[in-house]
C-alpha cells in the first residue's frame, strides 16, 4: 500500500486542475437526465467549482451502481440508505447519487451533502436545479467539530453506525485541515460496522503524504483500481481509496 504514494515527492502543483467539462455531466451517457451543476467561479471558496476527484468518484459510482448504489462493488451485499458527503463543494458527487436514487433505484436512500456554511446556499441551489429535494439534503458540517446527531454513531451499549457510506472528493488539499478531517473520519467510524468510506484524491503537494501516513495508524488505505477510467485518472495523479477503520469499539 505504501507504494501508492511513492514517486510523487518531486511534484508540487500549486493550483488544482478544475473539471471544466461541464457541458457533459451525463458522464458519457451513464447519467441521464444529465447532472446540472451551477459553479460560482470560486466566490464562496474553492468548493464553488467542480474538481477532478469529484468527477472520478462520480464515474466510479456510476460504473458500479447498475442495480443499486454500489451493488457491483459490494456484490449486492451492502445497502447504503444514508450517505454522507464531506466537503461537497458544488455537491457534484452527492447529487449524482441523489439522481441515481430518484431516477433508478427508489431504495429510500438519503444523501447529505455537507460543507462549511458559505457553501450551503450553493449546495441548496444545485439540489433545486436537479430537483432532488427529496433525495438530497444540504447541511453545514465543519471537519473537526463534534458530529451532529444526524451523523454521529448512535449511543447504546454498543455504538452502531448512523451513516452507511461516506464520500469525500478532493478533501486532502489543505495541510492545516488534515487533523480536522482525520478527526471527523475517526468520529464517523467509532462504532460497530463502520460506514464504507470512499475517498477520491488528487496528488498535488508533498505534504499530502503526512495526511495519509497519519491516518494509516487507524485506517487501512486501499487503492481501488478496478474501474474502466483508472488509467485515465492515474495520468492526472488522481486516485480512489477505500478507508477501512482498524480498531473500532
Ligand atoms: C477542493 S474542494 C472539493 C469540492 C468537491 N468535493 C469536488 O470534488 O468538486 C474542497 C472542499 O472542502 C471544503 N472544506 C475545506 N475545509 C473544510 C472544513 N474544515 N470543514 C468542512 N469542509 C471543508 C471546502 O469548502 C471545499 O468545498
Amino acid at each position: 500500500m505504501d507504494t501508492i504514494f511513492g514517486g510523487f515527492e518531486d511534484l508540487v502543483v500549486p493550483r488544482a486542475t478544475e473539471h471544466l467539462g461541464q457541458t457533459d455531466l451525463s458522464f458519457g451517457g451513464k447519467l441521464l437526465p444529465a447532472l446540472k451543476i451551477c459553479e460560482d467561479g470560486g466566490e464562496s471558496g474553492c468548493g464553488g467549482k467542480v474538481w477532478i476527484a469529484g468527477e472520478l468518484l462520480c464515474e466510479y459510482i456510476l460504473e458500479k451502481s447498475l442495480h443499486h448504489l454500489l451493488s457491483e462493488a459490494t456484490h449486492g451485499r451492502r445497502q447504503f440508505k444514508k450517505v454522507l458527503e464531506l466537503g461537497s463543494g458544488t455537491g457534484l458527487v452527492g447529487l449524482c447519487v441523489g439522481l441515481l436514487e430518484k431516477n433508478t433505484f427508489h431504495d429510500g436512500s438519503k444523501v447529505y451533502v455537507t460543507d462549511i456554511d458559505k457553501l450551503v446556499p450553493l449546495l441548496e441551489r444545485n439540489i433545486e436545479l436537479d430537483k432532488v429535494q427529496y433525495e438530497v439534503l444540504a447541511r453545514e458540517l465543519w471537519w473537526g467539530e463534534p458530529l451532529s446527531v444526524d451523523f454521529s454513531p448512535q449511543e447504546g451499549d454498543l455504538q452502531t453506525n448512523n451513516v452507511d457510506l461516506v464520500l469525500a472528493a478532493d478533501c486532502v488539499y489543505l495541510e492545516k485541515a488534515f487533523p480536522l478531517l482525520e478527526r471527523t473520519l475517526l468520529d464517523l467510524t467509532n462504532c460497530i460496522s463502520p460506514p464504507v468510506i470512499l475517498m477520491a484524491y488528487k496528488k498535488r503537494r508533498k505534504a499530502d503524504k503526512h495526511f495519509f501516513s497519519k491516518i494509516k495508524r487507524n485506517f487501512d488505505v486501499l487503492e481501488i483500481t478496478d474501474f474502466s477510467k483508472f488509467d485515465h485518472y492515474l495520468k492526472q495523479r488522481t486516485h480512489l481509496f477505500q478507508l477501512i477503520r482498524k480498531h473500532t469499539v
